[in-house]
């Protein structure tokens, strides 16, 4: 069982010090399989290791998976995790899209679709998923109450959710209401969780998430349960944090 936090000095130092973890795993394993997540608090992973790649790290073989996806928005629509995903990962590394998956985002075919993403995820067996962290706790969309045993589900984002990301969007009005999101128990399947988080607006959920107590009100609070947790903090995110990042 093993938790580690670690005290970055800026959020971009955070991101390089995962991608270079990163790195060793593709480099023991290029088919690694990686699970990513999308929002502001990944980019300065995909941003370090896009630097890697043009240092010479070869990710050609690795295979993405992405947390979560909006429902009702066109693959194609640039708010669509796909969308950033291949906007933030895949171009800078020259990657070949096909090697992401990201869950399908028809709300008429949610269930199904859901089903298909687990399936597929396990049978990938994902080595290391990035995690952010909302500001309710959530993990993936996997909002406040979600039991600990769901597995790729479609689910309805909180309003807080849906304000937090209306800043990519034209007007609140536009943040889609429904996702498809990895479950709990899909992203406890992972080999190892890195969670990232930064800014003293995110310092109240990773203080909750990592002293506890474990509960399907704080979804993040799970990686408590994990044996392979590493969380990757700045100063103002781990301000709530004092006698656990000493
Ligand atoms: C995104 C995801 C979410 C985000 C979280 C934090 O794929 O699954 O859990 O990680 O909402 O978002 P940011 O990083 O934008 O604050």
């Amino acid at each position: 069982m093993s938790l580690t936090v670690e005290l970055a000095l800026s959020e971009r130092a955070a991101g390089r010090s995962i991608a270079l973890r990163l790195a060793e795993v593709i480099a023991a394993k290029p088919a690694a399989v990686i699970g990513v997540a999308t929002g502001s608090s990944p980019e300065p992973i995909y941003a370090a290791l896009a630097d890697l790649v043009r240092d010479g790290l070869d990710a050609s073989q690795v295979t993405w998976f992405a947390l979560d996806e909006y429902l009702g928005l066109p693959a194609a629509h640039p708010q669509s995790y796909r969308s950033v995903l291949e906007r933030a990962l895949i171009r800078p590394l020259g990657l070949d899209p096909a090697s992401l998956h990201v869950p399908a985002g028809h709300p008429a075919t949610a269930d199904a679709d859901a089903e298909a993403y687990e399936r597929l995820i396990g049978e990938a067996q994902v080595d290391v998923q990035i995690l952010g962290i909302g500001h309710n706790g959530h993990i993936g969309f996997n909002e406040p109450g979600t039991p600990f045993a769901s597995t790729t589900h479609r689910a309805v984002l909180t309003s807080t959710t849906r304000k937090a990301n209306a800043r990519y969007f034209d007007s609140l009005d536009l943040v889609p209401r429904e996702c498809l999101t990895q479950g709990i128990a899909t992203i406890m399947r992972a080999g190892t969780l890195e969670l990232i988080a930064s800014g003293a607006e995110k310092a109240p959920a990773v203080a909750r998430a990592l002293r506890g107590p474990v509960s399907e009100d704080c979804p993040a609070s799970v990686v408590n349960l994990h044996g392979s947790v590493r969380v990757t903090v700045d100063a103002d995110a781990a301000s709530l944090l004092s006698s656990i990042a000493s």
